[in-house]
C-alpha cells in the first residue's frame, strides 16, 4: 500500500528529527501539485512555538537525504504554509502497477482469518418485503463479499422474522375465513396480512386473539404449527425468488423460530448469573452503565404473559451461533433505528461473557426516501412491492435508452440490478437517500449503467487486441495517463478502507472515479492505429488492469455484467 509505504519511510525521518508526530499521509486531490501530503508540521509548530514551514523543510530535507538514491519520488518538497508534498516517480508508479497486475488480489494485505457471521436481509414471512429489506440485502451482500475477499470464513444468515405477531394475525385471518391449508397461496398471504394488521389496529379484541395465537404457536400448538409450516414454506419461496433475482445468496435460512430451542439455555445462564430481574411480572436484564450518556432501558427477556420478544430471539440466536460456529464476529445489517435494540442485546452478551471471544457490530443503514423526503412509495402510492420496483426500474431504463442495443431479458434484469444496487451502494450506508429511478437509470452520471457501459467499452477494445502485455515501459505519456495510473494505485488502500469501515460506498465511489479517469484517458489517448509500439503496449496494460479491477469491484458490490448494452 503506497500510503503505508511512504508512512514507514516518513516515520523514520520523524524519529531521526525527534519529531513526535504520527507519520500519516493523505492522498492529494490536486494531482498537479503532488500525490500525497503530510500536514503534521502544523501541530508540531503549535507545540514547539515554531514556524510550521521551517519544520516541514527539515522533514523534506531529511527525507531526501535518506531516500533520494532510491528514486521512488520525483519530488519531495516543503510548501508553504507547512506541508510536505510527495510526488511519485514514474519508475516507482510503474513498478507498483506491475506488482499489482501480477497479484491475484491486487496486492491487498490480508488480516488474520476469522469466522464471521453476517446477519442481513431479515425479511418477515407473510409480510411483503419492502425497500428497507432491499437495502439490508444489497448492503449486506456487498459487505459479505468484501469480507470474503479479505480471506475470512463468512457465513450469511437471512434471519427470517418468522415468529412474530404477523404470523398470529395471518393464522387468525385464515381461520376466520375458513381457508383450508391447501388453498394458501402467496397472493392470498399478500392480501391477508395488511387486512389483519389493519383490523388489529381497530379492534383490541382481535389484537389480543392474534397475540394469543402467536404465543400458543411459539409454545408448540399443533394446529398453528401446521399453518406456520405452510406459511413459512410459501412465503419463504417467494422471498427466495426475490433474492435470487437480486443475486443475494444466504448460507443459512434460519429464522427466529429456529432460535426457540435455545431460549431455556439462555434463561438458565441469565438466572445463574443473577442477571434476570422481575419487573411487574416481566423478566428484564438491566443493561445500563454509569458511563452511559443516555440511559439505556432494560433488555426485555420475557413479557408478563410469558411471551418472548425480538430481543429474546436475538439472544437465543447468538447461543445457536456460538454452538454451531464459534464465530469471532457477528455483524448485523439492519435499519439504523434498531441501534438501541442491538446495544441492549450486545450488553447482555457482555454480561454473559460472549464478548470475551466474539465481537458484535451493528451496521446500520438509513432510509430510502422519495423526492418528498418521506419513505419511498411507488407510482401506486403504496409501499413498493419489490416486483413493482423492479418493473418500474426496467421501464425507466428503457425509456431513457430506447435504443437499448437489443439487450435480451437476462441483460435487462442485470441492468435493473445494477441500477438499484449502484444507486444504493454509492451512498454511505448510514445516510438516507432519495430514490430517483430516472436519474439512476441514465448512462451518464454516477450510475450503474455508466459503470457497466465504461466496462463494456474498454472490454471490447481489449478484445480486438490479440496481445497480452504484462510489463510497462518507463515512460508516462501525459496527464490523463498519469492520473489513471495513480488512480489504479489507490485501489488497495480503498479496498482496505471499505473493509475496515464496512462501507461498500467507498468502493462504489472509487469505481466511479476510476471510470471517469478511464473515459478521460480513452478520449485523449486512442489506442487503435497507434504507431508507437511501446506506448500501445503500455496503454493496453493499463486498460487491461482497469478492466480486471472494474470486474472485481462490481462483483464485490454484487453487480453482474451484461453481455452487451
Ligand atoms: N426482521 C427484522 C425486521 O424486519 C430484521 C431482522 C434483523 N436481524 C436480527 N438479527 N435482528 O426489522
Amino acid at each position: 500500500m503506497i500510503n503505508n509505504f511512504i508512512e514507514e519511510k516518513l516515520q523514520k525521518v520523524l524519529d531521526n528529527l525527534k519529531i513526535n508526530s504520527e507519520a500519516k499521509v493523505i492522498t492529494s486531490n490536486r494531482k498537479d501539485l503532488c500525490d500525497y501530503q503530510f500536514d503534521g508540521a502544523f501541530a508540531q509548530a503549535k507545540v514547539l512555538h515554531r514556524n510550521p514551514f521551517e519544520i516541514s523543510e527539515e522533514i523534506a530535507n531529511e527525507f531526501n537525504k535518506l531516500y533520494e538514491k532510491e528514486q521512488l519520488f520525483s519530488k519531495v518538497e516543503a510548501v508553504k504554509p507547512g506541508f510536505v508534498n510527495f510526488t511519485l516517480s514514474d519508475k516507482f508508479i510503474n513498478q507498483m502497477l506491475e506488482e499489482m497486475a501480477h497479484n491475484e488480489k491486487f496486492n491487498i494485505s490480508f488480516p488474520k482469518k476469522e469466522t464471521i457471521i453476517i446477519d442481513y436481509g431479515g425479511p418477515n414471512i407473510a409480510k411483503p418485503l419492502h425497500v428497507g429489506h432491499l437495502r439490508s440485502a444489497i448492503v449486506g451482500e456487498s459487505i459479505k463479499r468484501i469480507l470474503k475477499y479479505f480471506g475470512h470464513n463468512v457465513i450469511g444468515d437471512v434471519h427470517l422474522g418468522d415468529y412474530g405477531l404477523q404470523i398470529g394475525q395471518v393464522i387468525y385471518g385464515l381461520k376466520e375465513q375458513n381457508i383450508p391449508k391447501e388453498k394458501i397461496t402467496i397472493e392470498l398471504l399478500d392480501e391477508i396480512y395488511p387486512k389483519m394488521s389493519g383490523l388489529c389496529k381497530e379492534d383490541p379484541i382481535v389484537k389480543e386473539e392474534c397475540a394469543k395465537i402467536t404465543k400458543e404457536l411459539q409454545e408448540g400448538n399443533k394446529e398453528y404449527q401446521e399453518y406456520f409450516k405452510i406459511i413459512r414454506e410459501i412465503s419463504g419461496n417467494d422471498i427466495l425468488r426475490i433474492y435470487k433475482y437480486l443475486d443475494v445468496n444466504f448460507d443459512l435460512w434460519y429464522g427466529e423460530s429456529d432460535a426457540y430451542p435455545y431460549i431455556p439455555k439462555a434463561k438458565k445462564d441469565l438466572e445463574e448469573k443473577n442477571l434476570l430481574k422481575d419487573s411487574e411480572g416481566a423478566k428484564i436484564v438491566d443493561v445500563s452503565k454509569e458511563t452511559d450518556e443516555q440511559e439505556l432501558p432494560p433488555f426485555l427477556f420475557e413479557k408478563s404473559n410469558g411471551a418472548y420478544l425480538y430481543g429474546t430471539t436475538d439472544l437465543a440466536t447468538i447461543y445457536q451461533r456460538m454452538e454451531d460456529y464459534h464465530p469471532d464476529k457477528i455483524l448485523y445489517v439492519t435499519d439504523l433505528r434498531q441501534g438501541m435494540h442491538f446495544k441492549q442485546v450486545f450488553r447482555v452478551c457482555e454480561k454473559l461473557g460472549f464478548t470475551d471471544h466474539t465481537s458484535f457490530e451493528h451496521l446500520g443503514f438509513g432510509t430510502v426516501n422519495g423526492s418528498d423526503g418521506k419513505p419511498y412509495k411507488t407510482r401506486l402510492g403504496t409501499a413498493p412491492k419489490l416486483d413493482e420496483l423492479f418493473k418500474e426500474t426496467k421501464e425507466a431504463f428503457l425509456s431513457s435508452n430506447p435504443k437499448n442495443n437489443g439487450m435480451d431479458e437476462e441483460d435487462l434484469d442485470i441492468l435493473v440490478n445494477a441500477i438499484i444496487k449502484f444507486a444504493d451502494l454509492q451512498n454511505n450506508r448510514e445516510k438516507d437517500y432519495i430514490f430517483d429511478i430516472k436519474k439512476f437509470s441514465e448512462v451518464v452520471g454516477k450510475t450503474g449503467p455508466y459503470i457497466l457501459y465504461t466496462y463494456l467499452r474498454i472490454a471490447s477494445i481489449l478484445q480486438k487486441e490479440a496481445k497480452k502485455v504484462d510489463t510497462l515501459h518507463e515512460t508516462i505519456y501525459n496527464d490523463v495517463d498519469r492520473n489513471l495510473r495513480i488512480k489504479l494505485l489507490e485501489l488497495d488502500n480503498t479496498l482496505s478502507y471499505s473493509y475496515t469501515t464496512r462501507l461498500p460506498s467507498i468502493l462504489a465511489n472509487y469505481l466511479y472515479e476510476l471510470c471517469v479517469n478511464l473515459n478521460a484517458f480513452y478520449e485523449n489517448n486512442h489506442i487503435n492505429n497507434l504507431e508507437d509500439i511501446n506506448k500501445k503496449e503500455d496503454w493496453l496494460f493499463l486498460l487491461d488492469l482497469s478492466c480486471k479491477i472494474i470486474k472485481e469491484m462490481l462483483y464485490l458490490l454484487g453487480i453482474r455484467i451484461p453481455k452487451k448494452m
